[in-house]
């Protein structure tokens, strides 16, 4: 990773396009001003991967700076260009969705008893505010099996893999697969043993798309969540839920009561044109859907609450969004 990535103006982008060729030679000095080690000989795909980014950078995605500092200086002129965007590589290998600092400041504005956490997962926002309030956790995958698979422990019919990369938490629960057969069985032993009130959560199996479909795990009868919360909370749930995404806000604010608020967590919308976590196409290899604030602001005010921004410390990465429902 390089340290800095811009995405430059219109304007600037217009003129710089021009200057990113795809010849070798230009591709080779650019690859040796980029790298951070001496090169003895440059690795064909290397070279070839160095070509596919340059094409990327062409049509508008995040440029390293240092690439730009080099275009610059090869085309001997002087560019004068404007950023739109400038995140750091450090910035850029942050996941959001799973920050439990980020999580903390995003519970920090959630009132109220009863709490409706929409694609909840295993994430922070039950170990949160289970000490607080009674939170009811929706997930449309709870029920769905854990695969024991040779190599990977992931939930059937998911991307979700557990413990990848953590040998030792994939052992504790292969050892005792008897006790965690479903996705909900592992967010229980994540929020346990993050110090959640158990007692405080209650598991929903359903789409946050058509509430009427969720039960509880028990699959008791439909239960009545219309006007039944004081906050719903979606953290990066409606990135989660793709092209869905209205439909879920819509049945958010049907689940909330008169006066309650809705609190949405949404990646930036410039964050698709950047490498986070290393590539380009890490929205599509995630399934995440791109939410564009001005539509949510949008959609939430056609729903009669009133959207307001909130500021907070992951401002270059996320939008935090508050709505009041009157
Ligand atoms: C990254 S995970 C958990 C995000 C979580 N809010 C957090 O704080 O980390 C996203 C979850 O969304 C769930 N999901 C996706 N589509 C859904 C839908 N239509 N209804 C309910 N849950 C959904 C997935 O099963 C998955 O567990």
């Amino acid at each position: 990773m390089y340290e800095l990535y811009v995405l430059l103006s219109e304007e600037s982008l217009a003129r710089v396009a021009p200057l990113l060729g795809d010849d070798r030679s230009f591709l080779e000095e650019l690859y040796l001003a980029l790298a951070t080690e001496p090169v003895a000989e440059i690795p064909e795909e290397e070279l070839e991967l160095l070509k596919e980014n340059v094409a990327l950078w062409r049509r508008g995605y995040a440029v390293p700076l240092r690439a730009l500092e080099e275009v610059e200086r090869l085309s001997g002129e002087e560019l004068e260009l404007e950023f739109v965007a400038m995140l750091s590589s450090n910035e850029l290998e942050a996941e959001p969705d799973a920050s439990f600092a980020f999580a903390r400041e995003f519970c920090g504005y959630v009132k109220g008893e009863r709490v409706l956490d929409v694609a909840s997962g295993f994430g922070w926002v039950p170990v949160l505010l289970s000490g607080r309030a009674q939170v009811y956790a929706l997930d449309s995958a709870y029920a769905n099996p854990i695969v024991y698979g040779e190599d990977r422990i992931y939930i059937e019919g998911t991307t979700i893999e557990l413990f990848p990369g953590f040998p030792e938490g994939q052992a504790f629960i292969r050892a005792n697969r008897e006790k965690f057969t479903r996705y909900a069985d592992f967010a229980m032993l994540f929020w346990e043993r993050h110090g959640a009130r158990l007692e405080n959560i209650t598991l929903l199996q359903g789409d946050a798309s058509s509430l009427s479909t969720a039960r509880t795990l028990e699959g008791d009868s439909p239960l009545k969540l219309a006007g039944a919360f004081d906050s719903v909370t979606i953290f990066f749930g409606l990135n989660h839920v793709g092209r869905a995404w209205r439909r879920v806000l819509r049945e958010a604010c049907g689940a909330l009561r008169e006066g309650g608020t809705i609190h949405v967590a949404i990646y930036r919308e410039y964050l698709a044109r950047f490498p986070l976590k290393g590539a380009y196409d890490w929205a599509e290899q995630l399934g995440i859907e791109i939410v564009p604030l001005e539509e949510l602001l949008k959609e939430a005010e056609a729903l009669g609450l009133k959207p307001k921004l909130r500021r907070h410390s992951g401002e270059s990465l996320y939008h935090m969004v508050v709505m009041e429902k009157p």
